[in-house]
């Protein structure tokens, strides 16, 4: 393990092979997932109430704006695989977010989510219900032609979560935190 990659602003360890591999495909300005983080990060202060929606089982996303927000708050409609004192996770749909106040969030953001939400308008509803009158919601959502799109259109159902062990298991053996 010799180099640093900087994803979502945590500093991860992987071997030269693999940084060879990040630097050729994923270029640093222009990788999407980046461009989201320098985006929300523009937008946050200190003080303020942070909601992702759709933050997966391990809120992997959420936790690298640990220390630069009040609070952290992640939904989403899966059990969760962590438990994290610094972040606050909650079990609601995005289209029904009950255990989340009116007008209590400054910046909300959710990534590769609001695709899959069936009734939309009442996602976007919910999502104003939530925010301050100043806040703001900042999402980033695939289209057809990316690759996790095409890869998961071609992969059945029920072979999903044993893909998606493997792959955590390559992240956890390359030391990805
Ligand atoms: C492709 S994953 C993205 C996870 C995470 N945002 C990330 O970028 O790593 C989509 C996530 O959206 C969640 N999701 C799907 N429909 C949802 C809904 N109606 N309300 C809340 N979360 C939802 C899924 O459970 C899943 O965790």
């Amino acid at each position: 393990m010799v180099a640093f990659s900087l994803v979502w602003g945590i500093s991860v360890k992987v071997s030269a092979e693999i940084q060879e591999l990040i630097n050729k495909y994923f270029p640093p300005i222009n990788h999407p997932y980046r461009v989201l983080y320098r985006t929300i990060l523009n937008h946050l202060t200190p003080s303020d109430t942070v909601l992702e929606i759709g933050c997966g089982r391990t809120a992997l996303v959420l936790r690298a704006f640990k220390g630069k927000a009040a609070k952290l708050i992640g939904i989403d409609v899966v059990d969760y695989d962590i438990i994290d004192e610094e972040v606050i996770l909650l079990g609601n749909d995005v289209t029904d977010m009950t255990d989340i106040a009116t007008a209590s969030i400054d910046v909300a953001f959710s990534r590769s989510v609001l695709e899959l939400a069936h009734e939309i308008e009442a996602a976007f509803s919910e999502n104003r219900r939530v925010l301050k009158p100043n806040g703001r919601h900042i999402f980033l959502t695939p289209n057809f032609y990316d690759y996790a799109s095409l890869i998961a259109a071609a992969i059945p159902n029920q072979s999903k979560r044993p893909v998606e062990a493997t792959c955590l298991w390559r992240l956890t053996r390359d030391n990805v935190h």
